[in-house]
């Protein structure tokens, strides 16, 4: 049997448009080759992204007739605390529209110019907002994590020797916190384990340094933990995910991705000072407190979706699909970044287009190319998502060229899985007929979401 089978059954449809490759053809040129300029009717299945598209359950949809639309102390409020503090542990919690506007928070409150932020790879949102407050980020993941064919089971971890120099280089002073995400979006959504986020814990505590913990994907990271690192096969996902947390001293969230919402977010803080920093600032860029630029009904669904992000069949499934995927796609030689991770299948385009080199953007090529065989969407996390380097003004040319397959949570079926897997090995039997990209637009932040180019 299919161990992760889905644990749901489909209650509301939502018809999607069959394009001809003509169609596309003209859509993908009109969208500059950039898959986020794709109209979403354009797209037969939206491997795009998994933030905010995920398939909201009927007990959520039924908790958003229960919006408490107050514009102070919504009721929905107390309830998305009490799911914080219940199945994450943190203290203080103040609510946003989305991740970003908790990293802008947090960076706002801790980040002093020149300052030194480490953490186990960038995000690109993460590293903007560091670098909006005066600070550079550094990256101190193992070197495993740059290579997508290593098979290290805890890709996302620290290495520990490379964070204890910076430390000694830069002082302790210097550095507000050690930025640490679970399921390590750029490496391929690869985890840390608790061993190592515990050598992390006891490094930074000897230097008086904390943890901000990026919780985006912290569930599925709890389970690749739960699979893999030893002791832990017997503990649950939510006993794992509060060891995690509790391993930290603050996180920020984009709850449209584990927590199974189409928006939402939060900063939540143990330290009495930031959370009465940060619960001040927020009335600045999002809204009252107790709202941070949601709807009450919006955080009752957050509420809802923390407490089934944390169950184990849902986890279970939603993992086996990526796996499914991943899986046969590396029965047929398509070179993916290895382990498979948690939320979605990262193609290596370098070695699927070793004819172009990385000023050719080979993974925004690969994903106009498949977008126009079948009309999948997909996600460049290259050289044109790394973004230039704010001194030099010279491209980031990061080892890993990657196109992101990213599955949504509860939302396609396992035949979706295999249309995208047969479209993927149809552009990867012409490959070599695929030619590269010219940047014609760029804009100044944050660049992928919105060049354009032409082919070459
Ligand atoms: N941190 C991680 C690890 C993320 O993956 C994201 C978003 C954010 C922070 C920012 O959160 O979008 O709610 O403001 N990732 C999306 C993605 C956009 O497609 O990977 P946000």
């Amino acid at each position: 049997r299919r161990s992760w089978a889905e644990p749901y059954k489909i209650k509301m449809v939502e018809p999607v448009k069959m394009t001809t490759r003509k169609d596309r053809e003209k859509a993908i040129s009109e969208a500059g080759y950039n898959t986020f300029l794709l109209r979403s009717g354009d797209v037969y299945i939206d491997l795009l992204t998994d933030s905010g598209t995920s398939a909201m359950s009927d007990r959520q949809w039924a908790g958003m007739m229960l919006g408490d639309e107050a514009y102070a102390g919504s009721r929905n409020y107390y309830n998305l605390e009490d799911a914080v503090r219940q199945f994450y542990g943190y203290k203080y919690l103040v609510p946003t529209h989305q991740g970003r506007a908790a990293e802008h928070l947090i960076s706002k409150i801790m980040i002093s110019d020149g300052d030194v932020i480490p953490g186990n790879m960038y995000f690109t949102t993460t590293r903007l907002h560091q670098e909006l407050a005066g600070g550079t980020f550094a990256d101190v993941i193992i070197d495993e994590a740059h290579d997508p064919e290593n098979e290290h089971p805890f890709k996302g971890n620290v290495d520990l020797q490379k964070l204890e120099d910076l430390i000694k280089k830069h002082g302790p002073d210097r550095m507000p916190y050690v930025s640490i995400a679970t399921a390590v979006n750029m490496a391929g959504g690869q985890p840390i384990s608790l061993e190592n986020l515990q050598q992390v814990r006891e490094l930074t505590a000897e230097y008086d340094i904390p943890i901000i913990h990026d919780m985006t994907r912290v569930a599925e990271n709890a389970y690749f933990i739960k699979k893999k690192e030893p002791g832990y096969a017997d503990k649950s996902v939510a006993a794992i995910v509060r060891q995690i947390c509790d391993l930290t001293d603050g996180a920020t969230m984009s709850a449209k991705k584990d927590a199974l919402v189409n928006i939402g977010g939060f900063l939540a803080v143990n330290d009495r000072e930031v959370f009465e920093e940060a619960r001040n600032l927020v009335v600045v860029y999002e809204g009252l407190h107790t709202y941070g630029g949601l709807a009450g009904r919006d955080m009752e669904a957050m509420a809802l979706g923390i407490e089934e992000s944390v169950q184990e069949d849902h986890i279970r499934a939603r993992i086996g699909q990526v796996q499914y995927l991943g899986d046969k796609l590396i029965g047929w030689g398509i070179p993916v970044v290895r382990p498979i991770g948690s939320h979605g299948v990262f193609l290596d385009a370098r070695k699927i287009l070793p004819h172009l080199s990385q000023d050719q953007f080979p993974a925004q090529t690969l994903a106009a190319e498949l977008y126009l065989d079948a009309g999948v969407r997909a996600m460049e996390r290259g050289v044109v998502s790394a973004g230039r380097n704010t001194e030099t003004g010279e491209h980031n040319y990061p080892d890993l060229e990657l196109v992101r397959l990213t599955i949504p949570r509860r939302v396609y079926t396992q035949a979706h899985m295999d249309v995208v897997a047969e479209s993927v090995a149809e552009v990867f039997a012409n490959r070599e007929k695929i030619s590269g990209l010219n940047m014609i637009y760029e804009p100044k932040y944050l660049r992928f979401f919105q060049a354009r180019f032409e082919r070459a």
